[in-house]
């Protein structure tokens, strides 16, 4: 559910608010959104131009797995403690209808100074160009701020995160006027644009939890609930080594096997079916055995299999590659047990891979994208 800091807005606005965001249909077992009639041709843009509610809108979008082991580009889940912050305000001196990133900053020094702030090749500015082309914003001009939380070519869907906290700040801005199905293809468009066209991040960052991409043609989105009374924690082990996901992908075969075919297929069911049962060991074992991504990714990620195999050893219900790398993620159901398996893996990536590493211990994020605060002055 959305989240609402900030006490500036109108009554008017307010009550918009607290109707729009509740609305977000996340309380269903399995939820499937199907394609939406707005697209992103000129010719469909919406008769009605939405006025702002809002002056200015904070929103913040969490890192995600993508994958989940044999869920290649059609799985993924939020998860807590990291993310992107977007800070979005109109602009009388922006072009009406245009986007302008004024300033990045970021708690990754490296990752702001390598970010453009051309809107054109910047993932918020792609991705709130084209919620304000869905929404049809023809007459007012956007001023974009972006605090990066998380660093770049992680694994843990940085890009993504940017994308989907300008996605609904645009959107909120705006009166709500997109669907989460909306939101994803808006974010698509940017993920597209600078690693590939797959949503097995962008969804779950806009949507919380885990999220299951059914289809891409037409988009159909299942959101799978995990019982809240279950603990899950991911350990995220981050090693000081970029993993570009357009090299990751182009490591890939375009033919597997049929017996491949079988077994990914046979674990990635196990794995949905242990995420709607709450059943955190059997998730980390399928998670664990992706027979055809994760061989053809750990050789070129130094340390990774001595890490999976150090996190195992140590008590791990499973273990794999966190998108396509070079973050590994472990899967426990305690919080001790976790840090215990971070260290592990930390020593495993120096000691097998020669690379410092960092850890953090994060549950999953049942939220997603939120408004953080907004402001009506
Ligand atoms: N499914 C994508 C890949 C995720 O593995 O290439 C990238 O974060």
């Amino acid at each position: 559910m959305a989240t609402m800091a900030a006490n500036t807005f109108t009554s008017t606005s307010r009550a918009y608010l607290c109707h729009q965001y509740p609305s977000f249909p996340r309380t269903s077992t399995i939820r499937c959104s199907s394609h939406p009639t707005k697209t992103l041709a000129p010719d469909k843009l919406p008769a009605a131009e939405p006025s702002p509610v809002f002056h200015s809108v904070k929103s913040f979008a969490p890192a995600t797995v993508a994958n989940l082991g044999p869920g290649f580009d059609f799985l993924g889940c939020a998860v807590d403690t990291l993310g992107d912050t977007v800070t979005l305000s109109i602009d009388p001196s922006i072009p009406p209808g245009t986007i302008t990133v004024s300033s990045i900053t970021g708690d990754h020094p490296s990752a702001v100074s390598k970010l453009s702030r051309n809107p054109n090749f910047n993932c918020a500015g792609i991705a709130a160009a084209a919620a304000m082309r869905m929404l049809g914003v023809r007459s007012v001009g956007l001023s974009l701020h972006l605090h990066k939380g998380l660093p770049l070519g992680s694994g843990l869907g940085s890009s993504a995160a940017s994308a989907a906290a300008a996605a609904v700040a645009v959107n909120a801005l705006f009166g709500g006027g997109l669907s989460q199905s909306d939101l994803v293809l808006a974010g698509l468009e940017s993920e597209k644009k600078v690693s590939g066209y797959h949503a097995d991040n962008i969804a779950p960052s806009l949507m919380g939890g885990f999220v299951l991409i059914r289809s891409y043609r037409p988009l159909q989105l299942m959101h799978l609930e995990f019982p809240v009374d279950r603990e899950l924690l991911f350990v995220l082990v981050s090693p000081e080594f970029e993993a570009p996901t357009k090299k990751m992908r182009a490591a890939l075969p375009d033919l597997v096997k049929r017996e491949e075919h079988v077994a990914n297929s046979s674990q990635a069911a196990a794995l949905v079916a242990a995420i709607l049962q709450g059943n955190v060991r059997v998730l980390g074992s399928a998670l664990s055995c992706d027979g055809i991504v994760e061989p053809k990714r750990a050789p070129l990620i130094p340390g990774m299999v001595d890490v999976k195999k150090a996190a195992v050893k140590c008590g791990a219900f499973g273990c794999t590659i966190s998108g396509s790398g070079p973050t590994a993620v472990a899967v426990v159901d305690d919080e001790d047990k976790g840090k215990e398996i971070g260290e592990r893996m930390v020593e495993a990536f120096l000691i097998g891979g020669r690379l410092k590493a960092s850890v953090v211990v994060a549950k999953l994020d049942r939220v997603g994208a939120r408004i953080i605060s907004c402001n009506a002055d």
